[in-house]
């Protein structure tokens, strides 16, 4: 099923916080209920939050007649999360359509969703073809966070890559990172994995770099929230440290993101708001406090890679070989 959909006029997800427990789908009638679901990480990964903007204008179109209102609502949902760039985006152009009523609202939204669907199978065929190119017949892969269809409507980005390298009979298996602290890797992408048959092992995030060093990684395929005009990637935290492992191993370091990621408007990773979600979710793991009484915590929930840690970021339409001295615009 799809991971977001407009389902008789709501929004339907897939409850991303349920899993790997429950396959549980939440029916968002309301554009708080909305907002209130992209902030809890229920729908969550760039391309996903997209759809979520755009699908977040037209319930405001339907719920709220009144124009001051209904422009507070879209706000709402454009800056319910601050990073990956698609959830502004997908806002931004179901909002333009809102002075031609309601169903042109809605029909600019479904098309943003419809996009996505077909971005997944174009980023899956490039990605694959380059790692093959890159790695040979056979490699061993580190991703990190999720970026499956749960990150999408369907396929996904790096995840996608995975899979159609897995149906190509040209994968050895994939070693995912947890993704502390909300842990996307351990929850969804092992999920997500197993779903496929792919085989992988979980590993702490901290541990990326050393099996790199060590020989046991091929290359590191991720996604990103935003990559900028010159190809600094932001992408969940941890990020950062897998790319820094892939430079000193000598392995290459790809990124698999859809055009509706790539924000030429923003020159360099420094000028990307960075969300912070909080001390919370740093000092409790799966609900236990982990940490003494009075300890404070930082949680950024991304970080930046340079663009020159990048070998090559794959979209649906173009592989920019950073490598070789491509530019993104
Ligand atoms: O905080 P999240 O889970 O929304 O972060 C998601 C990521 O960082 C993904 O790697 C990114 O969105 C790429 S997904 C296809």
């Amino acid at each position: 099923m799809r991971t977001i959909d407009w389902v008789d006029g709501a929004v339907e997800i897939i409850d991303q916080t349920a899993l790997p427990e429950h396959t549980r789908v939440l029916r968002l009638s309301t554009v708080d209920e909305l907002v209130d679901a992209i902030r809890r990480l229920a729908v969550r990964g760039a391309p996903a939050l997209g759809v979520a903007g755009a699908l977040g204008v037209a319930l405001a179109a339907r719920q709220y007649p009144d124009q001051a209102r209904l422009a507070a609502a879209v706000e709402a949902v454009r800056t319910a999360r601050p990073t990956a760039v698609n959830l502004a985006r997908g806002a931004n152009r179901a909002a333009a359509r809102l002075a031609r009523g309601r169903d042109a609202v809605l029909a600019e939204a479904l098309r943003v969703r419809d996009e996505e669907i077909a971005r997944s199978a174009a980023q899956a065929r490039l990605g694959a073809d380059l790692v093959t190119e890159l790695c040979g017949p056979a490699p061993r892969l580190l991703t990190h966070c999720n970026t499956g269809a749960l990150a999408a409507v369907v396929g996904g980005t790096a995840l996608s890559v995975v899979a159609e390298l897995h149906r190509r009979g040209a994968l050895r298996g994939v070693v995912a990172s947890e993704t502390r602290p909300l842990l996307q890797g351990a929850r969804l992408t092992a999920w997500e994995l197993r779903q496929l048959g792919v085989p992988f092992q979980l590993a702490v995030d901290s541990a990326g770099p050393f099996l790199m060093a060590r020989g046991e990684v091929d290359a590191v395929i991720l996604g990103a929230d935003r990559i900028c005009a010159n190809g600094d990637v932001v992408n969940k935290v941890g990020t950062y440290a897998h790319a820094l492992g892939a430079a000193r191993a000598g392995i290459p370091f790809l990124v698999v993101a859809p055009e509706s990621t790539v924000d030429t408007a923003t020159a360099e990773g420094a000028a990307v708001p960075i969300e912070d979600r909080g001390r919370d979710e740093v000092l409790h793991f799966h609900g236990a406090r982990t940490a003494p009484d009075g300890v404070d915590a930082v949680n950024p929930a991304f970080d930046v890679t340079p663009h020159d840690l990048v070998t090559a970021i794959v979209t649906d339409q173009r592989v920019i070989r950073l490598d070789k001295g491509d530019a993104l615009a």
